[in-house]
């Protein structure tokens, strides 16, 4: 292993492969989370900080993805078995993540539970700053082991601890949505599948299907364009990815760009385009010409990575939505506007998301979508169509939007699919979006 100069490492004397190296580096992004950073990024942050080999990568994201899946219990049991909050935070993050793999999933355990408390306890010793809570760490977590049942009992009692949400979210679930709640927050606890986009201009579901099994890889089709694989994989073992053959998209995301109607020379803006994933759908389906427009330069570098990959183009632009500095007067036949949300939808892809948002998000966002519509409905021609959509499952970012929206003078809102839940069904399986399409009489 080699050590930066920001490695929570004391010293080298972890090797890469053992799981104290894991748990360590897995403790040190749930840290980062705790202090607000997502979780991709905190993941970036650390294997930049140590070199760790494609094995320890995938281990040490695992663990904290599943930690952060049982973030409601594991904080709950941390706050029994202590007398007081942990600190600094890397020790209740070590004690989040040796708590999340000594609970059974589904009756079975990743480690040996003697295995996981030896080596987080080798973890704490080997972390610059928890060198001396080793004591701590080894006694919380045998007491944890002796008296699992009593707490794990205590626990189904807490509803953020049996629901993995905080409280408000819990709250507003069941407000929302009084009949579906159970469901939906189940959903969201879900392992997601890896699901992809077929590229029509290059192959057929069926086509690719038949690839898809001469390869050995498992997998079904789940839309028009949708193919769900059985055993997630890296995108780099995915047949025809590096091709363009297909993209990796949720289901319900793929029904973004056949709702639009799109034909050949059509004029079309993507509002909220980064990373691509609807823009380059949108392409596949037509030869359209297409401005992307994004406010985040970081996140437009993907829209080109994605369409070269695809073999594609569009005009792509940094820009703000809720201005129109960028706009050329021209106007726009259809316009997809994709606004930033909550992202309350896609929680299963990012467990961190609930732990991150605050309650006021919801309306703080609708507020810059509501101005982003304002400034966009002026851009599309008489006629053209203007396609609302969310990843958020809360009414004020989504249905409330649509709503006011719809009261626009010479605003007709369509037939579109409205709020889709997160389903975790065999073939009817995708994350929560929202879709209202409007025509511009
Ligand atoms: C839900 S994502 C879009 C996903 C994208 N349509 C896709 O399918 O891959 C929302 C995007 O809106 C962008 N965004 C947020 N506020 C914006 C604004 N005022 N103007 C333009 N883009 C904005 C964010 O940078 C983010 O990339």
């Amino acid at each position: 292993m080699v050590k930066h100069k920001n490695s929570v490492f004391t010293d080298n004397r972890l090797a890469p492969e053992s799981l104290a190296f894991r748990l360590a580096g897995a403790a040190d992004a749930v840290t980062r989370v705790a202090k607000g950073q997502s979780l991709p990024d905190a993941l970036t942050a650390v294997f930049s900080d140590v070199s760790a080999d494609a094995a320890a990568r995938g281990a040490i994201q695992d663990i904290a993805y599943h930690t952060l899946r049982q973030l409601g219990l594991v904080s709950f049991l941390t706050r029994k078995l202590t007398t007081r909050p942990p600190e600094p935070v890397m020790l209740q993050s070590l004690l989040h993540c040796a708590l999340a793999l000594l609970i059974p999933e589904n009756n079975t355990l990743r480690y040996e539970p003697y295995t996981t408390v030896d080596q987080a306890v080798e973890a704490a010793a080997a972390i610059r700053v928890l060198r001396k809570a080793k004591g701590l760490v080894n006694a919380v977590l045998r007491r944890f082991l002796r008296e699992q049942p009593n707490f794990l009992k205590a626990a189904r009692q807490d509803s953020e601890a049996s629901w993995n949400y905080p409280g408000w979210w819990i709250e507003q679930a069941q407000q929302a949505y009084p009949v579906h709640w159970k469901t939906i927050l189940s959903a969201g606890n879900g392992v997601p599948p890896l699901t992809l986009r077929v590229n029509v201009r290059k192959t057929t579901v069926n086509d690719y299907l038949e690839l898809a099994e001469a390869a050995g890889i498992g997998c079904m089709a789940i839309g028009p364009y949708a193919v769900k694989l059985i055993q997630p994989i890296p995108v780099n073992r995915i047949p025809g990815f590096m091709e363009g053959l297909v993209s990796v998209q949720d289901a319900a995301a793929q029904l973004a760009a056949p709702l639009l109607g799109l034909e050949d020379g059509m004029k079309v803006l993507d509002a909220c385009a980064a990373p691509g994933g609807k823009a380059g759908h949108m392409l596949e389906m037509a030869h359209i010409d297409l401005l992307a427009l994004d406010r985040d330069r970081r996140r437009l570098r993907m829209i080109q990575e994605n369409l070269e990959r695809l073999g594609l183009r569009a005009d792509i632009k940094t820009g703000d939505a809720t201005r129109s500095d960028w706009w050329d007067k021209s106007l726009f036949d259809c316009i997809l506007a994709d606004v930033p949300c909550t992202a309350s939808g896609i929680i299963r892809r990012h467990p961190d998301i609930r732990w991150l948002r605050r309650q006021s998000d919801s309306h703080e966002l609708s507020l810059v979508s509501a101005r982003i519509l304002k400034n966009l409905w002026p851009m599309l021609k008489p006629g053209g169509k203007l396609l609302l959509a969310t990843c958020s499952i809360w009414p004020e970012e989504s249905e409330r939007q649509a709503e006011a929206f719809a009261a626009y003078s010479g605003a007709l809102r369509l037939p579109a699919p409205g709020q889709l839940l997160p389903t975790v069904n065999g073939m009817n399986d995708h994350d929560g979006l929202f879709y209202a399409l409007f025509k511009k009489t």
